[in-house]
């Protein structure tokens, strides 16, 4: 699925350069549960936005479904990210003048799709979810546990090869937290979907099929 290689990221800070992530390799297969672990600033996110097409590295290759993503300008980048990758983040990002279903459409808009199909198609998604009574709720009318809910249908609707998840129990509950990542759990086992989740938790790293943890910008055990 993807496969990575001495990839390094800094940032620079007028003459200072702060090296971030520094020569990670990674390989993910098709159907994996990978838990990415490590602590705060250790790079979890910026390998994550670069692994979602959302930040370019300063350099090493990496390789999405066999394809070697520097070969693609801007445009086509996007195009990849929209069709093959869904994400879900800590602070669930839902557009809050749209209902929920809405929000879990948004995606399909950009693909041509009539607006009939990308609601049926959005609706099926929250069924799946078990949020479809509150479909034409804004987020604000929602639960936490609720919108990552929609934030996970709306990750799904496009039917990615990949989900990305930084953190997405990061601002819920013990038990709505243990419900989400139960949800995780049955896509990958039930459906195959390819995920990748950022956790600061070790027993949710350790449900998963394989876990790191990275430490100052590498991965201490592997
Ligand atoms: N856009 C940016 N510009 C400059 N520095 C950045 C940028 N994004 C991240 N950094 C720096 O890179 C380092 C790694 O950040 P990152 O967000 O990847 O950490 P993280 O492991 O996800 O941490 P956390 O667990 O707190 O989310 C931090 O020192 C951060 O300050
Ligand atoms: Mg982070």
């Amino acid at each position: 699925m993807l496969k990575i290689r001495k990839l390094y990221k800094s940032y620079t800070f007028g003459s200072t350069i702060v090296p971030v992530l520094r020569g990670i390799d990674l390989d993910v297969q098709t159907g994996d549960l990978l838990a990415i672990m490590g602590t705060s600033g250790s790079g979890k996110s910026t390998l994550m936005n670069i692994i979602g097409l959302l930040d370019k590295p300063t350099r090493g290759q990496y390789w999405l479904e066999h394809k070697e993503i520097i070969r693609y300008n801007d445009d086509e980048l996007a195009a990849i990210r929209n069709q093959k990758i869904g994400f879900v983040f800590q602070s669930f990002y839902l557009l809050p003048r749209f209902s929920a279903v809405e929000n879990v459409g948004y995606p399909l808009i950009y693909r041509g799709i009539s607006q009939k199909e990308i609601h049926s198609r959005s609706m099926i998604m929250l069924e799946k979810m078990g949020i479809a009574d509150r479909a034409k709720h804004r987020p604000n009318e929602l639960s936490g546990g609720q919108q990552q809910r929609v934030a996970i249908a709306r990750a799904l609707v496009g039917k990615p090869s990949l989900i990305l998840a930084d953190e997405p129990t990061g601002a819920l509950d013990t038990h709505v937290s243990k419900e989400i990542i139960d949800l995780f759990l049955d896509l990958n086992q039930q459906e195959g979907i390819t995920i990748v989740l950022i956790t600061h938790d070790p027993k949710v790293a350790k449900q998963c099929k394989h876990h790191i943890t990275m430490e100052d910008g590498v991965f201490s055990c592997y």
